[in-house]
């Protein structure tokens, strides 16, 4: 009796290693031969990421990556999966990095590791034109959204800058999954003001000349940095980012795609 019970280990142990050994290699295919790597992203961020005409992802976070594989010799592959999900498949690994307009924050780099800065960042108020809002007051115009009500996107800076002023269990304050979504909610007149990052605002307002809005800018906002985000630990992705990164900045191709000089 003991020596089937043995046997049958022995036969289950040798049918896992044959499934083992048919499994495919971890963390991406070949393209070309290069590794590729997965991308996830919310794509209504426009310069740094939209879906343009023919369905494909395009912005400022496309090219910057895309110059880093080049230099680095490796693949992305970009989804729009959502912004929320974008920490999710990140986490789990479903998604190699990040590149979003992911601002680094001390909370996120708590769950996850980022890149080098590679853009900086300013937060501003969008309010219709006519708002009483104002930055000709003694208080600042962030202060002046104190008892406002606030659109934001969920949990992006702007959301924990609006909980910052009001409180987290604000009633005042409206998440939204985009950026977009957030203005439009304003300019519907559910909300007196929306808060957002600056490029992102600034390429909305340039797309929508017709919508009658006014930004104010509050320097009370910290400057905040756009970095690349990896799982906690990948090490060897984040030194291929960084090393990509330092390269393009160095060989002009960086600022081709930004327009800014940074090194
Ligand atoms: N920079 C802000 C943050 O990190 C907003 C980023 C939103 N990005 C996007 N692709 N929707 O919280």
């Amino acid at each position: 009796m003991k020596k089937r019970l043995s046997m049958l280990v022995m036969v289950v142990a040798a049918f896992m290693l044959v499934l083992a050994g048919c499994g495919t290699k971890e963390g991406g295919s070949a393209d070309g031969g290069k590794k590729v790597y997965k991308v996830g992203t919310e794509a209504t961020f426009a310069p740094f990421e939209s879906v343009d005409a023919s369905g494909k992802i395009v912005g400022i976070d496309v090219d910057i990556l895309q110059a880093i594989a080049d230099e680095m010799d490796f693949a992305v592959e970009w989804e729009n999966i959502g912004w929320e999900p974008v920490f999710q498949a990140v986490k789990n690994g479903e998604k190699d990095l990040g590149a979003s307009g992911i601002t680094i924050t001390e909370d996120r780099q708590q769950e996850f590791d980022f890149t080098d800065p590679y853009y900086n960042s300013q937060l501003v108020i969008v309010v219709k034109e006519d708002s009483p809002i104002t930055e000709d007051s003694q208080i600042t115009p962030l202060e002046q959204l104190k008892d406002k009500k606030i659109s934001v996107q969920i949990n992006a800076t702007g959301h924990v800058a609006a909980q910052k002023l009001q409180g987290e269990k604000s009633t005042n304050i409206f998440a939204y999954e985009t950026q977009p979504i957030a203005i439009q909610e304003m300019l519907n007149g559910n909300v007196d003001a929306t808060i957002g990052d600056n490029a992102v605002v600034y390429e909305y307002i340039k797309a929508h000349p017709d919508q009658k809005l006014k930004v104010i800018e509050d320097k009370t906002f910290e400057i905040e940095h756009y970095g690349f985000m990896v799982k906690k630990g990948n090490k060897e992705l984040l030194d291929l980012l960084n090393e990509g990164l330092k390269k393009i900045k160095e060989n002009g191709k960086y600022k081709e795609i930004t327009g800014i000089d940074i090194k």
